[in-house]
């Protein structure tokens, strides 16, 4: 009788354990303090698949996505407006399916900051 409470406290204690130290893993970074408005939306919205410097997170890796390497030269390269219609549309109009659409979720300036912050990660 013992010996099974012991059990389960002891399995419940091992689920707390596991399930926080899962939440503390994927709980996303936070932008700096003094962060621009653009800053604080790709934070917001796009870290968790492009990494604090654009050159992909480990965590989509762990979902098999290739988010490429938004501080690469060829995407320094690309027009603004390349870059607004991805962020707006997705990358599946034009054949990229892993990159998402955020034109239901921001507005056309929220994804005009973006795009200028994505420009600032080339230069780091
Ligand atoms: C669910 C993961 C995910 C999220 C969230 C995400 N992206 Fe992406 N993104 C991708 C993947 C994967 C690709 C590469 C698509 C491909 O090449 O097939 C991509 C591609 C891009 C590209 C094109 C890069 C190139 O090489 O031409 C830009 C720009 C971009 N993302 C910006 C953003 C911005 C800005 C946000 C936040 C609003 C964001 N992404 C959020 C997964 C994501």
């Amino acid at each position: 009788m013992r010996r099974a409470l012991l059990i389960l406290v002891a399995a419940i204690a091992g689920i707390g354990v596991f399930t926080g130290g899962l939440a503390w893993l994927l709980t996303d970074p936070r932008p700096p303090a003094g962060a621009s408005y653009g800053e604080r939306l790709y934070y917001r919205s796009c870290v968790e698949c492009h990494g604090r410097d654009g050159r992909g997170s480990w965590r989509a890796a762990l979902f098999l996505l290739r988010p490429g390497n938004l501080a690469s030269p060829r995407v320094a390269a690309e027009s603004d407006r390349y870059l607004f219609d991805i962020i707006k549309h997705g990358g599946s109009p034009i054949g990229r399916p892993g990159m998402p659409a955020f034109g239901y979720h921001l507005k056309d300036d929220d994804i005009t900051e973006l795009v200028k912050y994505v420009r600032t990660l080339g230069k780091q």
